[in-house]
């Protein structure tokens, strides 16, 4: 008797996340797990893919996401499911979902948040929530240092050190967030109230993911001049903690530090051939997006000046005309110099202004996708109608870019990095990889043809030739298009 699957995808080369060369497979999946990989010609499936001459690899984890809210307000998650996402990794660069009030306050702030918008007192709720409104992804969260500061000390432009009780406090959300499955903690040390922490305030944090498990995911310190320091004070910070290091969007920005990852690349070797477990995740373009008011601080306090024509507006919720264009071009329709122009725009969105801005080097990015420490994130701002195409297009741009027209690294390897590779240093242990008895989260695309859609200009665009993306068992994207299947579920750490 033939066998019966609920889902066969026959016929494609399968790369199964590890790294090794393809191999022709059929893949067999029963409920939300894959059953069996082989020769599936005599069995029988209740729904059929025909993957032949396409790749057929796990779905893609996105380590560096800021989707915490979005997948609540836009449970289909286009933008990330869409180019191949199946589990996004919420929480980073400081910003978290707890306390409520100074959650609501920060990201969600940037968005429209309906009104019947879901509450939740702690991480645990919080995944909860996520399991009782099922978007179409996975999400597995970061517990934000930044708003348990804010929290704990009452608002984020406070500088001075934490009292005994405010870390108490900010100890106790940590440990009961890491204790409900949070998969580690992360800082964004150029923001308020990140940048006024000390480097020993944060190894008190970071050693309760050494106690209960969990990761040190900086936005470090800097990007640029201090770039060095930066790099070496998140891989002092795991090494005294005991836990293991994770350096977010890892890069080299403004022309004057252009080849220093070269450099920041070898401390991070130098860290590891000591035994520390440091990794850094790089979403591939030239351009980062942040929000304008911390750009603005720190260009100031750094006694530098914006680059106007360099910078353009992604999201201004309350004046979206300026949405698209460049700072330049601002200050001179309101007849301002450009500071002013610029204090003009935070004041009319209450700060909430997402940017684009173009300061890092093609090479560099193609130095650090090539190390063999370096996986994929997007660091995706999925809001305003001009954001930062990663959000949209990064994996397949790496795809089509990097892999298959400048062969900077091999399909297999941006495989693994997109997903062995961070399966195994946020250890979602049964994902990230095509083999029996894992999680059924797949991805079927054409790497001899697959295009990166999403541009700076029109950046809402999913790629072509990526037609089906599997999660938990169910296909999410069909032929090409959504299916609006909400079977994503909140991964808890262990
Ligand atoms: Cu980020
Ligand atoms: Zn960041």
């Amino acid at each position: 008797m033939p066998e019966h699957y609920d889902l066969i995808i026959r016929g494609g080369t399968v790369y199964d996340g590890s790294g090794v060369a393809g191999e022709r497979l059929d893949v067999g999946v029963q409920g939300d797990l894959i059953a069996t990989l082989g020769d599936l010609s005599d069995a029988t499936g209740g729904e059929e893919i025909d993957a032949s001459g396409q790749a057929v690899t796990p779905g893609f984890i996105d380590v560096h996401s800021h989707d915490d809210s979005l997948v609540l307000v836009e449970p289909d998650v286009v933008g990330k499911t869409m180019q191949g996402v199946t589990t996004v990794i919420a929480g980073n660069c400081g910003s978290g979902v707890v306390p409520y009030e100074r959650a609501r306050d920060g990201i969600m702030r940037a968005m429209d948040v309906p009104d019947d918008f879901p509450t939740w007192s702690s991480y645990p709720e919080y995944l909860d929530v996520i399991d009782a409104h099922a978007p179409s992804l996975n999400v597995a969260t970061l517990v934000g240092q930044g708003t348990m500061r804010s929290g704990a000390i009452g608002s984020p432009s406070e500088q001075r050190p934490a009292t005994e009780d405010e870390l108490a406090q900010m100890r106790a959300w940590l440990a009961e967030g890491l204790e409900g499955g949070a998969v580690g903690v992360s800082t964004g040390l150029i923001y308020e109230p990140g940048r006024y922490t000390s480097t020993e305030e944060l190894i008190e944090l970071a050693k309760e993911c050494a106690r209960i498990g969990g990761l040190y995911a900086s936005h470090i310190r800097g990007e640029g001049e201090t770039l060095l320091d930066a790099v070496t004070e998140a891989i002092r910070i795991g090494e005294e903690a005991g836990c293991p290091v994770q350096i977010s969007h890892h890069k080299a920005t403004g022309e004057a530090n252009w080849g220093r990852v070269h450099e920041s690349l070898a401390i991070i070797d130098e860290a590891r051939s000591r035994g520390v477990g440091v990794t850094a995740d790089q979403y591939p373009y030239i351009a980062s997006s942040t929000g304008l008011a911390a750009t603005v601080l720190n260009a100031r306090a750094s006694g530098n000046t914006v680059n106007g024509d360099r910078i353009f507006i992604a999201s201004a919720p309350r004046t979206p005309e300026h949405e698209g264009k460049y700072l330049t071009a601002i200050a001179e329709e309101m007849d301002l110099p450009l500071d002013d122009a610029i204090d003009r725009l935070l004041g009319d969105n209450s700060s909430t202004v997402t940017i684009v801005s173009f300061g890092m080097d093609e090479a560099d990015v193609r130095t650090v996708l090539r190390h063999e420490a370096v996986m994929v994130g997007t660091d995706g701002l999925g809001w305003g109608s001009k954001p930062h195409p990663r959000h949209f297009g990064s994996y397949p741009r790496i795809l089509e870019k990097y892999v298959r027209e400048e062969g900077v690294i091999t399909l297999e390897s941006a495989i693994h990095k997109m997903t062995g590779m961070p399966a195994d240093k946020f250890r979602l242990t049964d994902r990230g990889y095509v083999r029996e008895g894992m999680a059924a989260d797949l991805v079927v695309f054409d790497p001899a043809t697959i295009v990166d859609n999403a541009t700076y200009e029109d950046p809402r665009n999913a790629p072509s030739n990526m037609p089906h993306v599997v999660v938990n068992g169910t296909a999410v994207v069909r032929d090409g298009q959504h299916t609006h299947a909400r079977v994503g579920r909140a991964l808890r750490r262990g």
